[in-house]
């Protein structure tokens, strides 16, 4: 075979393969053009069998002829699979497009209402410089009652009130109790971050109560302490009056009464007074206990080591579930805890 008839070879094959090139229009058509014009069967490699009849002067004449045009095919198929695999890509990319934004039917979550109230709580605290504490609700006895001047025989140590959690020692100051207050918190706050302190401490408790409209043997308390050189009963009316106002959004008509707590001297009751409808649709109102406080008592201080000539503070506690209650109007505490869609879907 004349080398000019290769050549002619090569020529032809160029043109063949651009035009089946061309007309591939998808991926499986592009595998058969590059078994037919690439493969091992492939006419290219039909010539390069032939090139073994010439010389070797023919041989570098066809070579380097034979090789290009090996290479043009190689490159152009591949810059054709590239397109089409990127457009083939776009295509599915843009079938399978979802819009994120679009509003779907499906109904939103909500926080449970004390969940809210705390948060409230916490906000209108933080903005008077106080932090924000947690404590365990497994608690030793110390430091539910003894550190906070209840003695042993104190009635709230009653196991009418009182979840006792034996360990089986003899010693009943190393069994635990479930917290019956957050006042564990005046101790643990105070021990650990000494004075001068202002502090919240939001959480669980747990009596041993029966379960009625009012009462339940869990329910939420907050605490609250302030230790510092001077405080007195004012600075207590002031945090009090500030925080009611701020979470009812208007002024809150309270009163003060003696009351008794072995950790605080003097107690106090601080009561408010409760606007309603009644079924007549008349506003009445009564007055409602809401928090037990008072100045902390020197015993507590000394308890945690806190010096009470040089320093003093108020406690107080109330209750967050109450507090709840109160504020989104629900009259039975066990509509908060039953876990009912149709009453927690409100808040
Ligand atoms: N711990 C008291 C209770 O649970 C409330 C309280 C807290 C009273 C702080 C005085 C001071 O009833």
């Amino acid at each position: 075979m004349p080398v000019s008839s290769i050549a002619q070879q090569v020529q032809s094959l160029r043109e063949d393969a651009q035009k089946a090139l061309e007309s591939a229009n998808s991926l499986e058509e592009l595998n058969v053009f590059s078994t037919k014009f690439i493969g091992k069967k492939s006419p290219i490699q039909a010539i390069f069998k032939e090139l073994k009849n010439f010389s070797a002067e023919e041989k570098k004449e066809l070579g380097p002829l034979i090789n290009t045009l090996r290479d043009e095919v190689q490159l152009s198929f591949e810059t054709k699979k590239e397109q089409m695999t990127q457009a083939e890509l776009n295509e599915k990319l843009k079938q399978d497009w979802i819009d994120v934004t679009k509003e779907y039917p499906t109904k939103q979550g909500s926080q449970h209402p004390i969940s809210r109230i705390q948060k409230i709580v916490e906000d209108v605290f933080t903005s008077m410089g106080f932090m924000i504490a947690d404590g365990p609700e497994l608690e030793t006895e110390w430091n539910n009652f003894d550190a906070l001047n209840i003695p042993p025989t104190h009635p709230a140590r009653d196991m009418q009130d009182t979840f006792f959690v034996s360990t089986g020692e003899v010693d009943t100051n190393k069994n635990s109790v479930l917290r019956t207050h957050t006042s564990n918190l005046q101790i643990r706050s105070l021990k650990e971050h000494g004075a001068p302190l202002r502090v919240i401490a939001p959480g669980r408790v747990f009596r041993n109560e029966a379960l009625d409209a009012t009462h339940d043997a869990i329910f939420y308390q907050v605490e609250g302490v302030v230790v510092d050189k001077g405080i007195s009963l004012a600075h207590l009316k002031g945090v009090i009056e500030v925080m009611l106002n701020k979470i009812f959004g208007k002024k809150i008509k309270m009163r003060i009464r003696p009351g008794y707590f072995p950790f605080v001297e003097p107690g106090l009751e601080i009561d408010i007074w409760w606007e309603y409808k009644d079924k007549k649709g008349e506003t009445q109102g009564k007055w409602l206990e809401f928090m037990g406080a008072g100045m902390m008592h020197p015993n507590v201080l000394k308890n945690c080591g806190i010096d009470s000539t040089e320093y003093s503070g108020f406690a107080f506690g109330f209750g967050l579930t109450r507090l709840a209650m109160m504020k989104y109007g629900i009259e039975d505490i066990r509509l908060l805890f039953d876990q009912k869609k149709e009453f927690l879907e409100q808040f």
